[in-house]
């Protein structure tokens, strides 16, 4: 499949865009820097908080797992057995529970990714969600592929 290019320019703090590479839903959500604070807190309740599987490009191989400390570009689909997570960058809502830190909830069985799109623990997807290959073409503009 080609590469997609991304104007990436109206993504304000805290927002998510969804757009489609190879067939797959890919995000790419501007964190604030609140949501950024909170993701070393996150690293012991992680299946693997240093992304030591290789589920990313060597480029994001770093806390943030991104480029940019701020913007995350991941493939939407669980490693579980491949649904989509919703977006539930809200902390401690009833329903998550009042330790949740925002991040993504799988409703086919219940998977938890954090804001870095890394997995909890106790859920069944077995790898943190997978990071394209993408770079900055300028400040706005990201090419995914
Ligand atoms: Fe996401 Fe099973 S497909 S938890």
């Amino acid at each position: 499949g080609a590469p997609v290019e991304v104007d990436i320019s109206k993504v304000e703090p805290g927002m998510l865009l969804a757009v489609e590479w190879r067939g797959k839903p890919v995000w790419i959500v501007n964190r604030t820097k609140e949501m950024l604070e909170m993701l070393p807190k996150n690293d012991s309740r992680l299946k693997d908080p240093k992304s030591e599987e290789p589920q990313q490009p060597e480029y994001c191989k770093n806390e943030n797992r991104s480029i940019k400390p701020e913007m995350l570009v991941v493939v939407g689909i669980c490693t579980h057995l491949g649904c989509s997570p919703t977006f539930r960058k809200e902390i401690g809502p009833a329903d998550l529970g009042a330790d949740w830190p925002g991040g993504w909830f799988c409703p086919c069985h219940g998977s938890r990714f954090d804001l870095s799109a890394r997995v909890f623990q106790d859920v069944p997807a077995p790898l943190n969600l997978v990071i394209p290959p993408h770079k900055y073409l300028s400040d706005a503009r990201i090419l995914i592929g």
